[in-house]
């Protein structure tokens, strides 16, 4: 599948908000947020964060339909440790290979900034556990009751991919 994959900055700010909403209208679970707090926040903070952090994202015939971010953890302990978030690809362009194109993109960027990279998914997102799995991704624990949306709670994996095991090496790519 052919789509352009490039790291998002300020100037796409408006498309990033509109797919961030149109994401957290359909399944703010799996975001672990909701359409009504991002709604409301400006489209320059939608700018702030894209050069804050690192949001790659897909593009087919000039349309966004894909994004994948990561951001270095906060604080001296923490700075060799990125963090996952934000995975999503619009309905119409899924199984087509751009949520594996997004994610590699995401991972060449966070190899050259940090040692590891951890993320959180809803424990029954069979797609996406499927493919942070398949790039070297290994489950180490589960926060139990990790979200919560009106009477339901969420159980999320704590996955995390460790660029120096042989087991990322052998299985990028
Ligand atoms: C997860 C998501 C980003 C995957 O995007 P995508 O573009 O469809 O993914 P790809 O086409 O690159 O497929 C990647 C792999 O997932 C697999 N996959 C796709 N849909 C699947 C499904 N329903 N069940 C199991 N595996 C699935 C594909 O088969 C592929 O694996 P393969 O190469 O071994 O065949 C997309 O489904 C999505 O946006 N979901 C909603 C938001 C979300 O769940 N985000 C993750 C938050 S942690």
């Amino acid at each position: 599948m052919s789509a352009a994959i490039r790291r998002l900055r300020s100037g796409d700010a408006a498309s990033f908000k509109a797919i961030r909403l149109e994401a957290l209208r359909a399944n703010p679970e799996l975001l672990r947020s909701t359409f009504e707090l991002e709604d409301r926040l400006d489209v320059t903070w939608f700018g702030s964060r894209l050069e804050n952090a690192h949001i790659m994202g897909a593009f087919r015939d000039d349309e966004l339909v894909g994004t994948a971010g990561f951001a270095i953890q906060e604080g001296r302990p923490n700075a060799h440790k990125g963090r996952l978030f934000g995975m999503y690809v619009r309905p119409a362009s899924r199984n087509l290979g751009i949520g594996r194109l997004l994610l590699n993109a995401v991972l060449d960027a966070a190899r050259e900034n940090v040692e590891l990279v951890q993320l959180s998914v809803v424990r029954d997102n069979q797609p996406a556990r499927h493919l942070y799995e398949s790039v070297g991704f290994r489950d180490y624990g589960v926060e139990t009751k990790a979200s919560k949306y009106d009477d339901r709670y969420y159980d999320e994996e704590l996955m995390v991919l460790d660029f120096g095991l042989p087991d990322f090496l052998s299985t990028h790519r």
